[in-house]
């Protein structure tokens, strides 16, 4: 009886600690949330029309088309967007690391911090990317890839901030949605300082 009494006292300790500890990590950041701009529910329903027309329009070729993952901000929607696709076609997944954001402030210019795996000469890639901008970073993305002489590139972004471009012949072949340029946007892979992706829906953070 002694011996039961003692476990029964040591799961409520734990349990009393592991409360303590939700409540320590629980600290909010909705206060930091203008509003929401997009649901999880709306970007799935558009991710997947995203994925029809994707599997329209991807090339006749005997080798399946690499898609690169942006990575992170475009982490969350290249998931969905290849799993959208699912069994309707075959496909290669690869990512790199680009970098141009510092804070809230564009850089002017992109680095690669990670360059895609394969080979993409003579191969049907598609780039997908969390959001245009500037477009300086897509620019310095395509410079690198168009180098290597693919057999055709698509850019499919989830968001676009069309009215704050700098690169003018930038030509996006799919986007999600457009968002207002001065809007800075956190959540569903996007952030800043690389906090706020787990957010499940798209956000305008506070200024
Ligand atoms: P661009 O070079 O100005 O087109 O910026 C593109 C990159 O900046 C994107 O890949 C994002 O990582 C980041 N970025 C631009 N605008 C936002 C925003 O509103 N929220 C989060 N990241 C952004």
């Amino acid at each position: 009886y002694i011996h039961l009494l003692y476990c029964y006292s040591l799961v409520l300790s734990q349990l009393a600690n592991r409360k303590v500890l939700i409540m320590n990590s629980s600290s909010s950041i909705r206060p930091d949330i203008e509003r929401i701009l997009f649901t999880k529910k709306q970007l799935l329903t558009r991710i997947g029309e995203l994925a029809d027309q994707l599997v329209a329009d991807l090339p006749d070729s005997d080798e399946p088309p690499i898609f690169i993952n942006i990575m992170g901000g475009a982490a969350h929607f290249f998931v969905h967007l290849t799993e959208a696709i699912g069994d309707r076609g075959q496909l290669i997944e690869d990512f790199a690391v680009f970098k141009s954001y510092d804070g809230e402030e564009s850089t002017g210019t992109a680095k690669v911090l990670i360059d895609v795996r394969y080979r993409i000469t003579n191969r049907d890639i598609v780039i997908v990317e969390d959001i245009v901008d500037t477009g300086i970073t897509m620019r310095a993305i395509l410079d690198l890839l168009e180098s290597r002489h693919p057999r055709s590139i698509l850019i499919c972004t989830l968001l676009d901030k069309a009215e704050a471009r700098i690169i003018k012949d930038l030509k996006i072949d799919y986007t999600g949605f457009r968002v207002e340029k001065g809007d800075f946007v956190i959540g569903f892979g996007l952030d800043l300082d690389d906090k706020y992706r787990h957010l499940p829906f798209v956000g305008i953070l506070k200024q």
